[in-house]
């Protein structure tokens, strides 16, 4: 914990790339870390560098530097379950924008020598900044893993975020969160300022919605050129609304196409992918999700269900990974999920249907073990 080099490269680049900010002041390096994190001091004027080369910071550089030691919150990681090192990297080696500006391109160049080296301390500020708005929402899913965590009002606040902004034109992404940060009045703040801020104009922005709302901001966001967004789905149609009770797919589906017409006729580098959780209500009908997004061109991404306290039903009851006896209730599962492959496959989405691939052969190896080994938790949501 000196700054010194170590010796080779580190297992996985999160601690170099990102600083995730939470509503509640857990600050961390990412989504997944699961253990004690760092406190981010939410009345204060935050120096960024007393938290991105702090204390934890450098203990996480230096845990992934070498062999993950017994009782680090990377032990286990859920983000190398389904995906290999290399994988990974290449999501931290390729830039999500077509055009870096100078201070950009010379943090990049930064990032990547410090995290080569196995920089504990480092001279580049991070590439993503992840900024949790709150966890209040305007639905309620069955599996949502923030449900224990309400109610609460806490937020992050967007002025003070926003004092960042000498560090945050270098980053290449910022990613917008909640809860549903399109009804949360920092988020919201939040992220006008930067849409309408043309020294963030190379800057992308990460913003992960249910896309409830969206119809209200579509207007709005177009002065921004880098967005990606990514909704929430699960399911389509009533399978989507028997996950995501409270919500209303018509809508959803509307405000999905209309970010892809905006996106074609305001020539903007809007990206717009899906997040889908397999679990087994979403199972059920994997096939018919898979070709709506081929029939739209929108590309989907796939996590498992991961269990929190507080949604204890939801998780004996959808959670076919802990529990693979519940393929029993799906009706030709495997069928539906083959050609869910089989159509990824077809479209080229070679990553998502690998990930399915994966998924499969997890599932068919725990129907016939024993004993489900699986680390059941994740961090980045709780207090
Ligand atoms: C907590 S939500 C916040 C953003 C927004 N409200 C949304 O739903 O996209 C962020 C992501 O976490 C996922 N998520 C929620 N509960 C989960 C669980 N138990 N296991 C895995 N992912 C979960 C959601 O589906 C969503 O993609
Ligand atoms: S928790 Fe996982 S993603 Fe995060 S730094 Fe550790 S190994 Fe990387
Ligand atoms: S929309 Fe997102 S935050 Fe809201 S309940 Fe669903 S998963 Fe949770």
């Amino acid at each position: 914990m000196n700054g010194l080099p170590a010796q080779k490269s580190p297992m996985c680049f999160e601690p170099w790339y990102e600083l995730n900010v939470m509503y509640n002041g857990r600050l961390a390096c990412c989504c997944y870390y699961n253990g004690p994190a760092s406190t981010f001091d939410l009345d204060r004027w935050p120096d960024l560098f007393s938290y991105w080369n702090g204390d934890f910071m450098r203990k996480v550089r230096s845990e992934v530097v070498d062999n993950v030691p017994e009782g680090s919150g990377c032990k286990g990681c859920v983000v190398f379950k389904y995906r290999s090192h290399e994988e990974m990297s290449q999501l931290f080696q390729g830039s999500p924008q077509d055009i870096l500006s100078p201070a950009q391109l010379e943090n990049r160049q930064r990032a990547m020598a410090n995290f080569a080296a196995g920089k504990l301390e480092v001279d580049h500020v991070p590439m993503r900044f992840y900024f949790n708005f709150g966890v209040s929402c305007n639905i309620n899913c069955i599996m949502c893993c923030q449900t224990p965590e309400r109610p609460s009002h806490q937020t992050l606040d967007a002025d003070r975020l926003l004092a960042w902004k000498p560090h945050m034109v270098k980053a290449e992404t910022i990613s917008v969160i909640g809860g549903e940060p399109l009804i949360l009045p920092q988020a919201i703040k939040f992220i006008r300022a930067i849409v309408q801020d043309q020294d963030f104009s190379t800057v992308r922005m990460d913003l992960l919605t249910n896309g409830l709302n969206l119809d209200k901001f579509i207007d709005e966001l177009s002065a921004k050129t880098h967005i990606n967004f990514c909704i929430s789905l699960d399911g389509i149609g009533d399978s989507y609304e028997h996950i995501r009770a409270g919500s209303n797919w018509s809508r959803v589906e509307n405000n999905l196409l209309a970010l892809k017409e905006t996106a074609a006729r305001r020539n903007l580098k809007w990206t717009v992918v899906t997040a889908n959780i397999v679990m087994k209500s979403s199972l059920a009908t994997i096939d018919k999700l898979v070709r709506w997004h081929i029939e739209h061109d929108i590309h989907p991404n796939f996590v498992d269900f991961m269990n929190f306290s507080g949604i204890e039903d939801t998780y004996f009851k959808e959670n076919i990974f802990a529990f693979p006896d519940l393929l029993g209730e799906v009706p030709d599962w495997n069928g539906k999920l083959e050609e869910a492959i089989h159509l990824l496959n077809e479209k080229g989405w070679f990553g998502s249907a690998d990930l399915l691939r994966k998924m499969k052969l997890d599932l068919i190896t725990r129907l016939f073990s024993p004993l489900p080994n699986e680390r059941q938790q994740m961090s980045c949501r709780k207090g």
